[in-house]
């Protein structure tokens, strides 16, 4: 015999996993990956090779430098701006880019706390953030 109430309960616990795996897993759209980059921009004190110089809106983001956009779905893949000078902090926003599958900042004087909001990349492979300045604790 099947017992009702913990049959409902299993279904109430699916129901809220998948409300709070949607509320964490931002999906969005172009627009969430456009956002993002340029709050990324906005926290780049220094960018002594204007390496995101072409980040603006005379192009489209996949045409950006150092950015690139997988081909089938057109949303930003990849991001490898080591070696580039860069100083400033890293925007939580970065959690939004969900289809990030490698960032890389290393080399760089990036300060301040690695945002949590990192940990939203599920479809991350690669993430290297050596040589920055970052504090070792999470925000
Ligand atoms: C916008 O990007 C273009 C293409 O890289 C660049 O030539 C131009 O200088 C940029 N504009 C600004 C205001 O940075
Ligand atoms: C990032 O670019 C540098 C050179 O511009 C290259 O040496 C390095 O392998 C690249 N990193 C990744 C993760 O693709
Ligand atoms: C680190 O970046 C600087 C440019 O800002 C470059 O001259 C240097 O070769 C890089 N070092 C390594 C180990 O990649
Ligand atoms: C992106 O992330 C920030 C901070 O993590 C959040 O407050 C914001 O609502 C997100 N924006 C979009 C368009 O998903």
């Amino acid at each position: 015999m099947v017992n009702l109430s913990s049959f409902s309960s299993i279904h109430f616990l699916f129901y809220s996993l998948v409300i709070s795996l949607s509320s964490t897993v931002i999906c969005g759209g172009i627009e969430t990956d456009h956002e993002a980059l340029l709050k990324i921009k906005s926290l780049i004190t220094r960018d002594p090779y204007g390496a995101l110089t072409s980040w603006n809106d005379s192009l489209h983001l996949c045409d950006w430098s150092h950015v690139y956009c997988g081909k089938r779905h057109r949303r930003v893949t990849y991001i490898n701006l080591s070696s580039q000078g860069l100083e400033g902090s890293l925007y939580p926003h970065v959690g939004n880019l969900s289809f990030l599958r490698t960032l890389s900042l290393g080399n760089n004087s990036f300060q301040g706390a690695i945002p949590q909001e990192v940990g939203h990349l599920y479809r991350l492979r690669q993430l290297y953030l050596y040589q920055n300045k970052f504090k070792r604790v999470l925000r």
